[in-house]
């Protein structure tokens, strides 16, 4: 439920202009009608620092400093253009302290209807069982099942033998040391975070691939799910994490966009 500390309001009605459900009403001071999602924006937009939601760690809330924001727009498309799809990783431990920036910059991202649903399961330590229990998967399909599996295993298939071949040509783990599962209630929510932290990837020199081949066959795999601790969540994204071999010195080129101006 948001609190506000009357001691502190100011009845300036800022919180209520902002409020997305019309939640609060002010009088000589804000008062809140009822129950909400709890967006916070009540808290983040009080200028008395009035408003607070005790379910949230509120030692967790930082003030706005106009001094250090100095992000410029063309700074922002730069790196938009610049991200590319990792493919090549160099054999380096991935720092827990990048790693809990990514986190950061997922749980920050916007969820639909608040419902901050979203999960996130780095591998780091444990990477050689979590291949082992995927490689063993896809074992298990081809010997029951065979032709009979369908299209969509043949590819795992096809990555299974070239592993065989030769176990540095893996196609599904790349030889990234890090592997992040995104697990959410909504498909676009995960896409969101994925996209944030692989933003923030790129500022600390991490290079990431969104692995959908990998998303799809550890979603299908209870076993694994169980391993992971998500039996009962949907894997919606992964992606792999790891300091990249290649610097890539322009940009890759793009179709003209599809845009309607009305
Ligand atoms: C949802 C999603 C899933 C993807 N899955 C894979 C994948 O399984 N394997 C792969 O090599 N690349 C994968 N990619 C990367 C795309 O191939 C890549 O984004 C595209 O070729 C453009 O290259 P760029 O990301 O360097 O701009 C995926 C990208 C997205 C957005």
């Amino acid at each position: 439920m948001v609190i506000i500390d009357h001691e502190k309001c100011i009845g300036c009605g800022v919180c209520a202009e902002d409020c997305l459900a019309f939640n609060i009403e002010i009088g000589e001071k804000a008062r809140i009608k009822k129950e909400c999602i709890q967006c916070g924006h009540c808290v983040a937009v009080c200028p008395a620092a009035a408003v607070s939601i005790p379910e949230y760690d509120m030692k967790d809330i930082e003030e706005y400093d106009a001094e250090s924001f100095c992000l410029q727009p063309e700074q922002v498309l730069h790196s938009i253009k610049f991200r590319r799809s990792v493919r090549d990783y160099k054999e380096k431990e991935v720092k827990s302290s990048d790693l809990e920036l990514l986190v950061q910059a997922g749980r920050y991202t916007a969820t639909a209807k608040n419902s901050q649903s979203n999960g996130f399961i780095f591998v780091q330590k444990e990477l050689i069982q979590l291949k082992h229990m995927v490689w063993e998967y896809i074992d298990e399909i081809e010997k029951q099942e065979g032709k009979a599996a369908g299209r969509d295993m043949l590819p795992y298939f096809s990555f299974n033998r070239r592993r065989k071949a030769d176990l540095k040509d893996d196609f599904l783990f790349r030889n990234a040391p890090v592997v992040l599962f995104i697990t959410s209630d909504y498909l676009l929510d995960a896409g969101l975070a994925a996209q944030n932290i692989e933003t923030m990837a790129v500022s600390v020199g991490l290079g990431v691939l969104y692995n959908g081949y990998l998303a799809r066959i550890a979603d299908a795999n209870e076993k694994l799910k169980k391993w992971l601790g998500i039996e009962d969540k949907a894997i919606r994204a992964c992606m792999l994490l790891g300091y990249p071999m290649r610097h890539y010195v322009r940009t890759a080129p793009r179709k003209e966009p599809d845009v309607i101006w009305k």
